[in-house]
């Protein structure tokens, strides 16, 4: 398998990376180094997850060098607006340190559900990270939890177009209009919660195709979606469980199976949505 998809600036973004979300609960920065032992050069963390000083550090003590490692990093929803990104930014890079991140996210398209002013606030965060892109501080920036309209919303005050959407993308929750929209706009997707957190592991459909393919549940559910071009982030905790989760056989899905996955009901989902309370959004979909 090709390790890379191409961003549209020419940008290679490793197809599978480590979600640092929780990985460095208790444990410090052990998970993260014995992440980059396993062979991720992906890492993908956000000022919210609070652990941007351990992974920067597992990345230095790692010895590699920092050009061989992508560092994503997010700006998270009380900090969108020109100003406050800017900030936001600077202070990831101090936390990680380094001079440059090789993708920025705006972590959610809103403060809030019931925010009035989203669209201002975006556009200034979006003007900050094109600075930071003009000058070199960072090499792709992109989006997080954006739907098509927040994103047509974006894009009508954009210079330089958003080169990544990270969305909760897993069978069960395949969110087929938002992936189509980003496709259309050359836009890459990468999932978040790839393995539903978990919630989907233990399906009993998903873990019949896996054993009809002699893979592990988690290892189906990643290829199912890098089969149809998405990036996957998956956290785990243990050396076996990031081994499997990178070193995927390769094996040739039949379309039958591939249509099953995708036309599940809803299962596994977080019950977070950008224009949904959480709270709400749980009880009108009834998870
Ligand atoms: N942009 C956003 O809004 C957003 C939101 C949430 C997450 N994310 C990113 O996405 C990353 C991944 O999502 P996630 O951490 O929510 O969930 P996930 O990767 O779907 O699932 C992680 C869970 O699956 C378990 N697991 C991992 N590999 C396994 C395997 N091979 N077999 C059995 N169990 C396995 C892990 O257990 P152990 O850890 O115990 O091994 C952990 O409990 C995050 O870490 C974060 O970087 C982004």
């Amino acid at each position: 398998m090709e390790k890379y998809f191409i961003l549209q600036n020419g940008v290679k973004l490793p197809k599978i990376g480590y979600g640092t979300y929780k990985s460095t609960d208790g444990g410090g920065g052990r998970a993260v180094s014995m992440a980059l032992e396993a062979g991720y050069r992906l890492l993908d963390t956000a000022a919210a997850y609070e652990n941007e000083e351990e992974v920067g550090r597992a990345v230095r003590e790692s010895g590699i060098p920092r050009e061989e490692i992508f560092l994503t990093s997010k700006v998270w929803k009380d900090k969108l607006g020109y100003e406050a990104t800017k900030k936001s930014f600077e202070e990831s890079l101090e936390r990680l340190q380094t001079d440059y991140l090789d993708l920025f996210l705006i972590h959610w398209p809103k403060p809030d559900p019931k925010s009035r002013d989203w669209k201002e606030l975006d556009r200034g965060s979006w003007a900050a990270m094109e600075e930071f892109y003009q000058q070199g501080k960072v090499r792709a920036i992109g989006l997080s939890n954006f739907l098509p309209h927040h994103i047509e919303a974006l894009l009508e005050a954009v210079k330089i177009r958003p080169m990544v959407n990270q969305l909760e993308l897993h069978v069960g929750y395949l969110q087929e209009a938002a992936v189509q929209y980003c496709r259309s706009q050359k836009i890459q997707v990468q999932a978040w919660s790839p393995l539903g957190r978990r919630r989907v592991l233990e399906e009993p459909v998903v873990v019949r195709v896996a054993e009809k393919y002699g893979v592990s549940p988690a290892q189906f559910l990643l290829a199912f979606l890098l089969e149809q071009g998405i990036g996957v982030i998956p956290k785990a905790s243990s050396m076996e469980r990031l081994r499997q989760n990178l070193e995927l056989p390769s094996f040739a899905m039949e379309q039958e199976d591939m249509s099953v996955l995708r036309c599940l009901p809803q299962m596994g989902w977080s019950g977070e949505h950008p224009d949904l309370p959480r709270v709400q959004a749980q009880k009108e979909l009834g998870v």
